[in-house]
C-alpha cells in the first residue's frame, strides 16, 4: 500500500464508517495495526487466481486454448522467468540477486534495501531477495514498473537463466 502503517490508524480512526466496520469484525472500540494485518490478510485469500485460461492450459483442461501469440508468450516466459518463476505460484521460494543494484551501502529501515543480507548478515546474500509469485500481479504497482522491469530484462538476457 505504499503507506506508514501508523498513519493509517489514524486516517482509519478519522472515518465513522471504518470505525464502525473494524468494532462490528474485531468487537473492539480501538482500530489496532494487529487488526488492520489480518483484515489485509483476510482480503488476500480471496485474490484466488488458480482458474485461469492460462491454468486450464497447462492442467491440459476444457477451455485452456492459449492463441498462437499467448503461446509465443509463454515460450518467452518459460525461457526467461521461470528459471525462478516457476510452478502454480510462480515462484521457487528461492532469494536472487536480480541485478538491479549495485551499491548496499543503505543501511535505512532495517537494511531493507541490503536483501537478505539483513537477515542472515552473509555478504553473498547482498541484494537477493526472494522470488514473489506473480499472482494477482495487476493490483501491485508501483513495483512492477518497465522502469524497473526494462533494466532487469536486459540483465537476465545476459545471464543464462536455469
Ligand atoms: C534470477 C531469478 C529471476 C528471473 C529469471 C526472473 N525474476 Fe522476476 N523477480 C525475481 C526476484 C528475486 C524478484 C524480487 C526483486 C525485488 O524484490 O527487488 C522479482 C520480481 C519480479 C516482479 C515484481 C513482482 C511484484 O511483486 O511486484 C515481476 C513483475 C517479475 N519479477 C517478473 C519477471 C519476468 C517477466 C521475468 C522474465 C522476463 C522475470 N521476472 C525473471 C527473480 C527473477
Amino acid at each position: 500500500m505504499h503507506q506508514n502503517l501508523f498513519e493509517l490508524v489514524d486516517e482509519l480512526k478519522a472515518d465513522p464508517d471504518y470505525r464502525h466496520r473494524f468494532q462490528f469484525v474485531f468487537n473492539d472500540t480501538e482500530i489496532k495495526t494487529g487488526y488492520i494485518a489480518r483484515a489485509l490478510a483476510q482480503f488476500q485469500r480471496t485474490l484466488i487466481s488458480g482458474n485461469s485460461r492460462y491454468d486450464k492450459f497447462i492442467r491440459g483442461e476444457k477451455g485452456g486454448m492459449l492463441n498462437e501469440e499467448e503461446r509465443r508468450g509463454l515460450q518467452i516466459v518459460q525461457e526467461k522467468c521461470m528459471g525462478c518463476h516457476q510452478g502454480a505460484l510462480f515462484t521457487d521460494n528461492l532469494y536472487h540477486n536480480n541485478g538491479l543494484d549495485g551499491d548496499f551501502s543503505n543501511e535505512d529501515f532495517e537494511g531493507i534495501f541490503q536483501g537478505r543480507f539483513r537477515v542472515t548478515r552473509d555478504p553473498a546474500d547482498l541484494g537477493k531477495y526472494k522470488t514473489p509469485s506473480l499472482r494477482n500481479l495487476f493490483g501491485r504497482a508501483p513495483i512492477c514498473t518497465m522502469d524497473a522491469l526494462v533494466p532487469s530484462w536486459m540483465y537476465w538476457n545476459t545471464i543464462p537463466v536455469a
